[in-house]
């Protein structure tokens, strides 16, 4: 049992139920400074019912509570203060880890139900904006954490594919385009199109009859129009893919807007069925008046379909494929209205799942305090910031180690850490300023920070020759820093998994990173005396929480670096 549940019930044991066992349990923390303790209980809640001063209650209940996993509990102004039993706990949590391994931490309250997770999805034919990468990373990561949850993830890319600026694309490029052009650097090359039948359109308005006509010609299946559509749509995915796999993610779905063309005619007849459709201007619209917002828009004068109507049809085939029991949206909060409204017209149409539903929105990236144009700063941008960190990298690597063996993947490793980790680090609605020189820091509280000190451990126990000897306890000042880190792993997982919020992770990694390196430089881990088997065992410990802590980021971790 947890050493703050075993705390729990000796509290409750002694106030005969002046209050719930879970409400003590919640009440629970862990006091920052040193010699208050590794728990502590606040008695502000018992003072109503006991009429009594909090320390007072305190001073009274202390001395009544002890149990063979403490040490010592004792008052300390309106807080009573629980003092592990330190070899007792040492010896319990490296002994599981050891046993656990990179299972440590695994909860299994998510009992094999299935999370939705859409994220990413990038719009095809532009570039691939920081805004999304912030959706790529934070996605990827919530997927990781769920799973270490007891989930099943679905990781779904709601591509961007379809749209009235295809009909546009495809003048510009009927116009003006080239496709060895196209083929050579397709995002750029496409957005420059893009970009000029704007320019052109304002001169010439005629441009822009001729995109909806195209349009209209996608979307009743035109075969030119189509063949110019996939070739945009595979040339961007091409592209695309190859962010996803310097940052090693993976979908196991692409269906994007385009793949609901089909269903929402299903979608429209339901709303009318159940009464929801009403006339707006020419368009058909889900009135939300009562709710405070705005109509939803479904269908516009001229039959055309919206952004909206493939989201609300997304939102029931994924419940019928994939029976989840929640599903993220983790995406920009300039769509915060958009879900709302998504989310309250299928509450309008009986449809109780959508409870379950949650858009995970994040912080702006601002260039000089103002938010970023996704029209420059794109794709370009991104690739050439993940290929500058793992060159400066590899050069570190040159520099430091340079008989290192598989030398471009560590800086892989090590440059991509660096861009993920500056991304989770903050919490998640936290606006960054872009600084191209604070993520590429290796320094400080960085990924790299955290991958090098999994890699300083990991060369302790090459030095040793793997952990061995029996695993007693330890009770010194620094490995205990480290113990009690190792036991919050996790409740951090659990933390943020339910925040939605993977910064707890990246912060507690720092800490644990730091913890660790004290204790490296103030304790002699490699003597030889009766002690050493737990010591490198506690060491063995630190390293696989701090691989799995950054696989839950989606960062890998190097043995050598
Ligand atoms: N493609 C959209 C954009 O870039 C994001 C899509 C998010 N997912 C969704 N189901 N609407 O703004």
């Amino acid at each position: 049992m947890k050493n703050s549940a075993v705390f729990a019930m000796a509290i409750d044991e002694k106030i005969e139920g002046k209050l719930d066992l879970t409400d003590i349990q919640r009440l629970i923390e862990q006091p920052k400074f040193e010699g208050q303790g590794d728990l502590a209980f606040p008695c502000f809640a018992l003072a109503k019912t006991m009429r009594k001063a909090p320390s007072k209650i305190a001073e009274e209940l202390a001395p009544l509570i002890s149990h063979p996993s403490f040490e010592k509990v004792q008052a300390d102004g309106a807080y009573i203060n629980a003092f592990f039993q330190k070899k007792e706990a040492s010896k319990a949590v490296i002994e599981e880890i050891m046993a656990k391994g990179s299972t440590y931490g695994q909860h299994e309250f998510g009992n094999g139900k299935n999370i939705v997770i859409d994220f990413s999805s990038p719009n095809i034919a532009k570039p691939f904006s920081m805004g999304h990468l912030r959706s790529t990373v934070i996605g990827n990561s919530l997927a990781k954490i769920a799973e270490k949850c007891g989930y099943q993830t679905v990781k779904i890319n709601h591509l961007g594919d379809w749209g009235t600026q295809f009909g546009k694309l495809i003048v510009a490029y009927k116009q003006w385009g080239e496709e060895s052009a196209v083929q050579k650097e397709p995002i750029k090359e496409l957005l420059e199109l893009y970009v000029r039948f704007h320019q052109e359109a304002e001169k010439n308005p005629k441009l822009n009859e001729e995109a909806r006509s195209w349009f209209k010609k996608l979307e009743d299946g035109d075969q030119e129009a189509s063949r110019l559509w996939l070739w945009f749509k595979e040339e961007s995915l091409q592209e695309f893919n190859k962010i996803y796999q310097l940052l090693g993610v993976s979908f196991d779905s692409l269906d994007g807007e385009a793949f609901y063309n089909d269903k929402m005619q299903k979608t429209i007849a339901l709303l009318a069925e159940k009464n929801l459709l009403s006339a707006s201007a020419g368009a058909e619209v889900v009135d939300l008046t009562a709710e405070g917002m705005p109509p939803l828009l479904i269908r516009k004068s001229d039959g055309a379909t919206l952004y909206a109507t493939r989201d609300l049809t997304a939102a029931l085939y994924r419940h019928e494929n994939y029976q989840f029991a929640r599903a993220l949206y983790v995406v920009g909060q300039e769509q915060t209205l958009h879900f709302k409204q998504v989310f309250q017209a299928l509450q309008k149409m009986g449809f109780s799942f959508a409870n379950e539903m949650e858009h995970i929105p994040f912080g702006f990236i601002l260039k000089n305090g103002k938010k970023m144009s996704t029209r420059k700063g794109g794709l370009v941008l991104l690739e050439k910031v993940l290929q500058e960190a793992i060159g400066l990298a590899a050069k570190n690597i040159e520099e430091k180690n340079p008989a290192l063996k598989e030398k471009q993947l560590v800086a892989e490793m090590v440059g991509v850490g660096a861009v993920v980790f500056h991304d989770l680090r903050n919490d998640r609605m936290t606006n960054v300023e872009f600084s191209l020189r604070d993520m590429l820091r290796f320094e400080g509280a960085t990924g790299p920070y955290v991958q090098y000190t999994h890699a300083r451990a990991c060369s302790i126990l090459r030095k040793a020759g793997g952990h061995h000897g029996p695993i007693e306890g330890l009770d010194d000042a620094y490995s205990w820093q480290v113990v009690k880190r190792l036991l919050e792993f996790p409740d951090v997982i659990e933390k943020s998994f339910h925040h939605n919020e993977p910064s707890a992770i990246a912060k507690f990694l720092i800490e644990l990173a730091q913890d660790f390196n004290k204790y490296y430089s103030h304790v002699k881990i490699l003597e030889e005396d009766e002690e050493l088997g737990t010591r490198l065992a506690l060491v063995s410990s630190t390293a696989i929480v701090l691989k799995e802590g950054l696989k839950l980021l989606g960062i890998g971790a190097p043995e050598q670096m």
